[in-house]
C-alpha cells in the first residue's frame, strides 16, 4: 500500500539516499543536506510500507518560482519500485499541491520527457520558461552543454483554452511570470550579502 504525504524531517536521511544515488549517475542534481533541509518544506514522499517497515518508495519537489509559477524537481522513484506506478502518483500529488496555491504553470527540465508525457506536461522551447528558472543551471556540471528537455504543465484556465488555438509556447505567454514590482526582484547575476561573523559589515542589497 502506498501512501503519499507531505516529507518531514525524519525522511531526511532517506531522501539523500535516494536523490544522490542518482545524481551519481548524473540522471539529477545532488542535494546536501543543508540544501535538503532548507527546502523539505517542497518536497513530498511516496511510502511503502514492507515487513511492517514504512520504505521511501519515491519522492518530488514543487519549487516556487513566481506567484504564478514553480517546479517539479527532485523528482525520483527507489529503482526496485519503478514502472509501479509511484513516480506518477508523486507527480499528481505536485501538481494538486499546486492547484491548490493556485498556480497557472508547472515546468520540469528532464531527461524523462515519455514520462511526463504520461503525466499530462508538453514539450516547450526552453526560452519560453522565465529567467529564473535557470538559476540552479548554473552549478549543474552540464550547464554549457544541457541536453535537458523543458516540459510545461497548464493549470490557468485562460492559457488552457489558448492551447485551443495556439501553440503550447504562445499558451504560456499568457501566464504572469514577471514579479509585481523589477525592484523586488533579485537577478541572477546580483550578489546576495549576507552579514557573516568575519564580515558583519556586509549586508543584502537590492539595486
Ligand atoms: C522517471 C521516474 C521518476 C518515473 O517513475 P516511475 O514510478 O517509474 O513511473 P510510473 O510507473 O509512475 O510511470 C507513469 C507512466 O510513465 C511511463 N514511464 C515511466 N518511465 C518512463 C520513461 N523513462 N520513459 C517513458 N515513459 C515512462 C510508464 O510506462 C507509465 O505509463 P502508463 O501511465 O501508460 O502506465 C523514475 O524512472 C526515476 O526515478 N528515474 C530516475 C530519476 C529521474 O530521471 N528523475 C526525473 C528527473 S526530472
Amino acid at each position: 500500500m502506498l501512501k503519499v504525504r507531505k516529507a518531514n524531517l525524519t525522511d531526511v536521511p532517506a531522501l539523500l539516499a535516494l536523490i544522490n544515488d542518482y545524481a551519481a549517475r548524473g540522471v539529477m542534481l545532488p542535494r546536501t543536506e543543508f540544501e535538503l533541509c532548507e527546502n523539505l518544506r517542497d518536497f513530498t514522499v511516496a511510502l511503502e510500507t514492507v515487513n511492517g517497515e514504512e520504505t521511501l518508495a519515491g519522492c518530488g519537489a514543487l519549487h516556487f518560482y513566481t506567484m504564478q509559477t514553480a517546479e517539479v524537481r527532485s523528482l525520483a522513484v527507489a529503482e526496485n519500485r519503478k514502472t509501479a506506478g509511484v513516480g506518477k502518483k508523486v507527480v499528481q500529488a505536485l501538481l494538486e499541491e499546486a492547484r491548490e496555491f493556485k498556480l497557472d504553470l508547472v515546468f520540469a527540465f528532464t531527461y524523462v520527457v515519455g514520462f511526463f508525457e504520461k503525466c499530462g506536461f508538453e514539450v516547450v522551447d526552453r526560452g519560453s520558461l522565465p529567467l529564473k528558472a535557470w538559476k540552479d543551471c548554473v552549478r549543474c556540471p552540464k550547464f554549457s552543454c544541457c541536453d535537458e528537455t523543458a516540459m510545461v504543465y497548464l493549470l490557468s484556465p485562460e492559457a488552457v483554452a489558448n492551447t485551443q488555438r495556439t501553440t503550447i509556447n504562445d499558451a504560456i505567454s499568457l501566464v504572469e511570470i514577471r514579479p509585481l514590482n523589477p525592484a523586488w526582484a533579485v537577478s541572477l547575476d546580483e550578489e546576495i550579502r549576507m552579514p557573516t561573523p568575519l564580515n558583519p559589515g556586509r549586508v543584502f542589497q537590492q539595486r
